[in-house]
């Protein structure tokens, strides 16, 4: 088994090829290019749906909580950053939705054009960060501060996070992630 760490890095890596798609979808949009909508809605539904609920649901209501019980402060660095930013992530999503559906009834909006190139840049500008922040910081302090049975238990309460979700949906997220 591996390790509730392992879990949510590899979790990131999915992430990060929508993250990484980002700057090419924004240069095409930029270019004056067709706005693909089931595209947009796609990355809307994976960053609500696996970004935030599946993952961003393990961290703060499992792993955060725990390490508060084991002491380590909730605000300031890291954790306090780290909420913060999913809090960020969230507002640029609900913006890229909005523009996104501004796009579906008139592809000439230019301000919903314009709307929609911030919000996927800022989505391309915080998700590096972040993941960088909790890979090499989080994780191996989490590894540290987290007994093997306290990291069992753990990993057994983010498989009921996916269960929660269903695996054929997150499947099928994973399976989009990796087709971008
Ligand atoms: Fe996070
Ligand atoms: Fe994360």
């Amino acid at each position: 088994m591996s390790s509730p760490t392992e879990m949510l890095e590899a979790e990131h890596r999915v992430i990060a090829l929508i993250v990484g798609a980002a700057p090419v979808l924004i240069s095409k949009i930029d270019e004056g290019g067709p706005v693909d909508n089931s595209l947009l809605t796609g990355i809307v539904e994976f960053m609500r749906l696996y970004a935030d609920k599946c993952h961003h649901g393990k961290e703060e209501e499992l792993l955060f909580p725990l390490l508060a019980e084991k002491g380590v402060p909730m605000h300031g660095c890291p954790i306090g950053g780290l909420i913060n930013e999913h809090a960020r992530g969230r507002v640029l999503v609900k913006g890229l939705d909005e523009a996104a559906s501004a796009l579906s009834i008139n592809e000439a909006d230019d301000v919903a054009r314009g709307r929609l190139i911030t919000n996927l840049r800022g989505i391309a500008d915080l998700y590096p960060g972040h993941i960088w922040r909790e890979d090499y910081m989080l994780f191996p302090m989490t590894d540290k501060i987290l007994g093997k049975e306290e990291q069992d238990t753990l990993y057994a309460a983010f498989q009921k996070v996916d269960e929660g979700i269903g695996s054929q949906v997150i499947e099928r997220l994973v399976r989009f992630a990796k087709s971008i």
